[in-house]
């Protein structure tokens, strides 16, 4: 198979977007204390660039989710490979997530994270397929709403490479 990626969303467009969805955030938590929640490993590149542009206190934890194999298509197992390090109770946390497909992995984790017992539980996500959504899941800010596409790139991989593209591309296979 030949691997093919081609540019969807560029830099520039990705960091004014992001830029946007911060100024929301900075509004919207105005006087608060903001816990952000990344969604490992996909996220990475997301929350960073998301928490440069955001003016209120905030405390950056991770949490390693697998929930694809190497292939194209979830598992639909959702394992936690590597849980928080700092207790949420009481606080008012934002998920970050890359992109939500069926819906299955941001359900089974804020299923889990709400018997924490948070101030607040919202989620943000860069992308998202709602035309793949089987479980229904709440989001507070959603960066670029996409069509069914498989994508690479800022955070996102295929079979653990292509994350460090700076833009968010499609992954397209062909027969050799
Ligand atoms: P869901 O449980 O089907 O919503 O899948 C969500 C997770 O699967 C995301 O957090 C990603 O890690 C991964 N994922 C879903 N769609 C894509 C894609 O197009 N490219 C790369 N990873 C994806
Ligand atoms: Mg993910």
């Amino acid at each position: 198979m030949k691997e093919q990626v081609s540019v969807l969303i560029g830099e520039e467009e990705l960091t004014n977007r992001i830029k946007e969805l911060a100024d929301q955030i900075n509004r919207d938590y105005e006087g608060k204390k903001l816990h952000l929640v990344c969604i490992l490993k996909g996220s990475v590149f997301f929350t960073c660039e998301l928490a440069k542009y955001i003016k209120v206190p905030l405390v950056m934890d991770f949490m390693g989710v697998s929930s694809y194999g190497d292939g194209l298509k979830s598992s639909g197992y959702i394992t936690i490979e590597q849980d928080l390090t700092i207790d949420i109770k009481g606080r008012e946390v934002l998920v970050i997530e890359d992109i939500v497909d069926s819906g299955r992995t941001l359900s089974y984790l804020m299923h889990m994270l709400k018997k924490r017992e948070p101030a607040s539980l919202e989620v943000c996500t860069l992308l998202d397929k709602p035309s793949c959504r089987e479980t229904d899941v709440q989001i507070s800010y959603c960066g670029f709403d996409i069509e069914d596409h498989f994508i690479v790139g800022f955070g996102l991989d295929y079979a653990q490479r292509y994350r460090n593209l700076p833009y968010i591309g499609v992954l397209n296979l062909k027969e050799d």
